[in-house]
């Protein structure tokens, strides 16, 4: 009787060794551990009841080790097989034949591009980057630039006024008198930022829009000084050599004033449709910083001298990239945007 237990043990260890999942496992168990599998059923029947007592014992012994063995064994495959399960699930999880994850890198808006594009070649002339303040005081943006409350040139730029009687900054030569007074002088920085305009929008004009202010006040700083910086630094952004002129512009905060135009970049002078065939683009307002100017930041006129200029950076990116709308760059539209790359 105990040679049927032996045979039966090794027919379970085959089908064991041969069950693939846990399902298969589970299959086995059924088979010899279930209550009509052939292990259990071994002490159930009428051989067993006839046994003489001793080897009813012996028989009984071996029986239990038998089912004790196959227990233990079943849970063992069970664990493995499950185990291995969970590795193929997870590693299903990853489908290698999906496309990848497209990852997108942005890209530098133009008018931050230009500006830092700006700030490097000014600090190489040696000078420092300040930002000023978007929400000025009547006195910095106006009466310090001598433009006091009732004179006309207040009327060409169309003010944002807050309800406790500032402003946000109309341009940023508010920053003049804040720099000089904080700097003294000799002075040499660029003020690059935001300003306001209560204008009605259009292709060439914004509520807001970004300009690059200059300062430099010295000894002996003339117009010769103002001509020499701001070909230095057109030749840097346009890579090349291109002619620049001055013709009489008024700023009160500036004595003389000029507007600073730029031989075509289009035509290179001869002529077209952007230049209205003059050969010239107008560029940037500038001019020597007026005695009251310089007073009112604290510097002796009689002493310094110094130039200003305030450079339209929206207008500079647009005529740099030929960008034939200023509306385009608040759009947020990022058709626009991905067009300028991610590094300058
Ligand atoms: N702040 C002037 C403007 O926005 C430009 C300017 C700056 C003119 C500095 C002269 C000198 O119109």
């Amino acid at each position: 009787m105990t040679q049927g237990i032996d045979t039966l043990r090794q027919q379970f260890e085959s089908d064991l060794a041969a069950a693939r999942s846990s399902r298969e496992v589970e299959a086995v168990r059924v088979k010899y551990l279930g209550t009509k599998g052939s292990i259990t059923l071994l002490t159930k029947g009428a051989d067993f009841a006839a046994m003489p007592p001793a080897e009813k014992k012996a028989f009984g012994k071996a029986f239990n080790e038998l089912r004790a063995f196959a227990e233990e064994r079943v849970a063992a495959a069970k664990g493995a097989a499950d185990a291995a399960e969970q590795r193929d699930k997870s590693r299903n999880l990853i489908d290698l034949t999906l496309p990848g994850t497209e990852r997108t890198i942005g890209s530098i808006h133009p008018v931050a591009g230009v500006q830092m594009f700006l700030e490097d070649i000014f600090r190489g002339m040696g000078f420092m980057v300040e930002t000023g303040f978007e929400v000025e005081s009547e006195y910095f943006n106006f009466d310090a630039l001598n433009i006091p409350s009732d004179h006309p040139a207040r009327d060409m730029q169309d003010t944002f006024w807050l309800t406790n009687g500032e402003l946000l900054r109309t341009h940023t030569s508010a920053s003049q008198v804040r720099a000089l007074r904080q700097y003294g002088a000799p002075i040499r920085a660029i003020f690059p930022g935001r300003c306001f305009r209560y204008e009605s929008m259009d292709a060439s004009h914004e509520t807001s829009f970004h300009q690059c202010e200059g300062l430099m006040v010295d000894k002996d700083v003339s117009v010769a000084t103002l001509i020499a910086v701001m070909q230095t630094f057109l030749n840097c952004v346009f890579e090349r050599e291109l002619g620049v002129r001055l013709r009489p512009g008024y700023f009160p905060f500036v004595e003389p004033g000029f507007e600073l135009d730029l031989q075509c970049v289009i035509c290179g002078g001869t002529g077209c449709r952007v230049c209205k065939q003059s050969g010239w683009l107008e560029l940037v307002p500038c001019g020597l910083v007026h005695p009251r100017v310089l007073a009112a930041g604290g510097v002796d006129p009689d002493v310094y001298s110094g130039f200003a200029f305030g450079l339209g950076l929206t207008r500079l990116a647009m005529m740099k990239y030929s960008i034939p709308d200023i509306r385009l760059f608040h759009s947020g539209d990022l058709r626009f945007y991905e067009q300028f790359p991610a590094v300058f």
